[in-house]
């Protein structure tokens, strides 16, 4: 009515959760390899412009809950994650257009927080499938936390980014080429082989490792997961190809309670399979005063198993993907709920990203505490780290989220 206007780009994954809300792909074979959205893009301007059309866009949660009902399916199949999530979130910009706010203070309206700048978790070293799976591991990410700023965080960043380039070109003749999310991918003998480097590129930058700059792993276990043919999820092995392995769940969590002695790990995201609910109370019980233990595939950011996971002290950490439940209302649900159950948060991107930097809002707006956009190559990266800095520059009341995984850190 006064018109204000609204207009959102939405991401897509390569290694994705099982349960995840449904991505409407045209699938045809002839047009972008089955990936076309003509069909979302024709829900879009049909039945959900129709829904909306005369709704208030700052009621964000009636206008969510109008277009789960529309869609009417458990996972939005019928509609498209892709297709609802669009237009929630260009709701949500119209909204804030409308109020003369910038997104990051109406979504934190929204999500009834304070605001603050992310700490940054970003992928140094890539692997699993954002790198054709040269090593088993997805993401080797380094958490700046020595930084006072984004600013410097990134500064930091750059410096270990292009120390850990220098050495794998003299010591692997690696080019710089880049995966999924901009991260470097040589093809190390081993997966641990990947934690020397991350550490290695972190002295060779001249700053130390856990002090100034932590690693974290998102191991992605859920895609070398193999479930058992009878016993189920309790009886499935975890394969390690390039090291020729099968490692029981038991001794994937032995395996990376060692990584965490021997090097300075703050967060292991996926340590374990997304339906492997057996296993992951004895992760946390191993790992989670000294590490957060991160669930992405696991909770797919829906509040029922994030729920389960609360009660069965299965994590005491959440990713937020947007995407993973499809309308921002529910996403917002699925932060406060594992807030309030204490645990940290982790705002985060997916591999098939846009150049919209919306995250960069949500992740400030909604004060989760931290944020996992990729490393700092590739633009649709880079968009949500510009965001970020201009967040920073524009608003320097907002405090900076920094000793966020303090308290995993023990004295020796
Ligand atoms: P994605 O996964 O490829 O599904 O976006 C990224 C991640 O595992 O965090
Ligand atoms: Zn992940």
């Amino acid at each position: 009515a006064d018109g204000s206007q609204g207009r959102a780009a939405v991401p897509s994954g390569a290694s994705t959760g099982a349960f995840e809300a449904h991505e409407l792909r045209d699938g045809d074979p002839r047009r972008y390899r089955g990936k076309g959205v003509r069909r979302a893009v024709e829900h879009v301007r049909g039945p959900i412009a129709a829904r909306l059309t005369g709704m208030d866009p700052g009621e964000q949660g009636v206008l969510d809950r109008a277009l789960i009902e529309l869609d009417g399916t458990p996972d939005k199949a019928r509609l498209g994650a892709n297709a609802l999530l669009a237009a929630s979130l260009a709701c949500a910009h119209a909204a804030a257009a409308a109020e003369r706010q910038p997104l990051f203070r109406w979504l934190a309206h929204l999500a009834g927080s304070e605001p603050r700048l992310p700490l940054p978790m970003i992928n140094l070293l890539s692997g699993g499938k954002h790198a054709g799976g040269q090593v088993d591991f997805q993401d080797f990410l380094i958490v700046p936390r020595g930084a006072e700023s984004v600013s410097r965080a990134l500064e930091m960043t750059h410096a270990v980014y292009f120390a850990a380039l220098d050495l794998l070109r003299e010591r692997h003749g690696y080019q710089p080429l880049v995966a999924d999310e901009g991260g470097l991918a040589p093809r190390l003998a081993s997966n641990e082989a990947m934690l020397e480097v991350c550490v290695a590129a972190i002295e060779r930058a001249g700053l130390r490792p856990l002090d100034d700059v932590a690693l974290a792993v998102d191991v992605a276990a859920t895609h070398f997961f193999r479930a058992g043919a009878e016993a189920g999820a309790t009886g499935g092995r975890y394969r390690l190809a390039l090291e020729g392995a099968e490692l029981d769940a038991a001794a994937l969590v032995e395996r990376l309670a060692a990584w965490r002695g021997k090097y300075p790990i703050l967060s292991i995201e996926d340590g374990l399979a997304e339906d492997d609910w057996a296993h992951w109370p004895e992760l946390t019980r191993r790992l989670g005063t000294r590490c957060q233990v991160l669930g992405d595939d696991l909770f797919v950011t829906q509040t029922a198993r994030i729920g389960r996971g609360i009660r069965e002290r299965a994590a005491n950490s959440v990713l937020i993907k947007v995407n993973q439940v499809g309308t921002l209302s529910e996403a917002l649900d699925a932060l406060r709920l594992a807030q309030e159950a204490g645990w940290s948060a982790v705002v985060s991107a997916r591999s098939g990203e846009t150049e919209d930097a919306w995250l960069a809002d949500l992740a400030t707006g909604s004060g989760a505490g931290q944020i996992k956009v990729g490393s700092i190559a590739r633009s649709e990266r880079l968009a949500k780290y510009n965001r970020l800095l201009a967040l920073e520059h524009g608003h320097p009341e907002l405090p900076f989220a920094r000793s966020e995984l303090d308290r995993f850190v023990r004295p020796a």
